[in-house]
């Protein structure tokens, strides 16, 4: 697949161009008064009477039927994507890691593109049909930007199903290993690109693992979800235990390895489900200085939010419950679908609930490598919060 020649004009309506004009770049299927027909790819985008408004990436299966790559008339070709990818690059140069993400899609301007690094291997993400259509120029692209030593595409994830797309895992350059020795701010993990979840590791949390290990205490830790040890590794280096639990045997079977690569032997692993265990925690009056909670997204959907919710609450209240006195708890979502605002009220009903009090030292995002913008809601995901017990 490569770029098509001559670019096939969409026309829009006002309600569509007024979305570009706002900074959103996704206009919807009803908002396109002229589709060019059902081959997805790079289209140009006019209004009614004519005028020149960009171009975009063209899905003509999906809800969202174009998506913005620029302004102007350019040529978009292997060296456009080499450039602009080299430029997401760049904003990253000072990160203290060697796994990080590169571009995060319409974060970064390059809608439905995800490039994460794992030391020299990079795993993309093409996650729209139109993108689809031009991959051998985002592939050469990130080739040039990134001179990596091997390419995956981790085209597994269910969104491409929307676009009409199949979902697949293949090797675009070289060869990726299993498992990928990576280094984040001192600490060092396995990431396991081929088999493991999202790309290959969490990645929007890592500036907040290192913001919890700044304020982990000496006595014990607890890391609820943990994945492979990602948050257990930083509360290790200063708690006396850790307990690090999850459901996945082997996301823990890695956190064994991960410990060792750091000769750290004051991590527990236990394979448990995490509401389960914090029941039998608080009944047996057991207590932290640190806890982490960070579970999968409870929100799949607008109307499984207050169901959501009320699974937060419980999880938040019990962990409170078992904060030591100054404990601190870092408590997160990744819904989606629940706000800041809606997560922060209750972790306030909680809080009331537990009958502890906790400051709130510090509401954080998704880390810097995975931009949100303000003026597109649908970037923005991840919120956590910091908070220590004063009682
Ligand atoms: C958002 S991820 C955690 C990411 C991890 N903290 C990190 O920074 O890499 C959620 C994790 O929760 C685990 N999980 C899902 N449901 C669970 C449950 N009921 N009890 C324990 N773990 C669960 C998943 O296997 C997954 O590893």
């Amino acid at each position: 697949m490569t770029t098509t020649t001559a670019v096939r004009p969409v026309v829009v309506s006002a309600k569509g161009a007024a979305r570009w004009q706002a900074g959103h770049p996704w206009i919807y299927r009803t908002d396109i008064y002229d589709e060019p027909g059902d081959a997805p790819g790079i289209v140009a985008v006019t209004e009614r009477r004519g005028r020149h408004l960009g171009q975009a990436l063209y899905s003509p299966k999906s809800e969202i039927r174009l998506r913005l790559l620029t302004r102007e008339r350019e040529a978009i070709d292997a060296s456009w994507w080499a450039e602009r990818i080299a430029s997401s690059a760049t904003r990253r140069a000072d990160i203290p890691a060697t796994a990080y993400r590169v571009v995060h899609a319409e974060g970064d301007g390059l809608p439905s593109l995800i490039v994460d690094r794992y030391g020299p291997y990079v795993v993309a993400q093409l996650l729209s049909a139109g993108l689809e259509q031009v991959r051998d120029d985002v592939l050469a692209g990130i080739d040039t930007a990134l001179a990596p030593e091997g390419i995956l595409l981790r085209n597994d994830s269910a969104v491409r199903r929307h676009e009409g797309l199949p979902l697949e895992v293949v090797a675009a350059k070289g060869s990726v290993p299993d498992t990928v020795p990576v280094e984040e701010h001192g600490v060092r993990y396995l990431a396991a690109p081929r088999a493991g979840q999202k790309t290959g590791a969490f990645l929007d949390q890592r500036e907040n693992r290192v913001l919890v290990g700044q304020h982990t205490g000496a006595g014990r830790a607890l890391d609820l979800f943990t994945y492979h040890g990602s948050f257990a590794l930083h509360l290790a280096r200063g708690a006396a235990e850790v307990l690090a639990v999850d459901s996945s045997a082997d996301a823990l079977a890695r956190g064994r390895d991960n410990a060792a690569l750091n000769g750290l032997t004051n991590i527990a692993w236990r394979e448990a489900n995490a509401f389960d265990l914090l029941r039998e925690l608080e009944r047996r009056e057991e207590t932290f200085d640190t806890v982490v909670l960070d579970p999968p997204a409870f929100a799949k959907s607008k109307q499984s939010v207050p169901r959501a919710l009320a699974g937060y609450k419980e999880i938040n209240l019990r962990a409170m419950r078992t904060l030591s006195p100054s404990g601190v708890l870092f408590t997160c979502s990744c819904s989606y679908h629940v706000s800041r605002t809606a997560f922060l009220e209750m972790l306030a009903d909680a809080a009331r609930d537990s009958g502890r009090r906790l400051q709130l030292l510090a509401v954080v995002g998704a880390g810097r490598d995975h931009p949100e913008l303000i003026n597109v809601p649908e970037t923005g995901y991840l919120k956590g919060a910091l908070l220590r017990a004063v009682d």
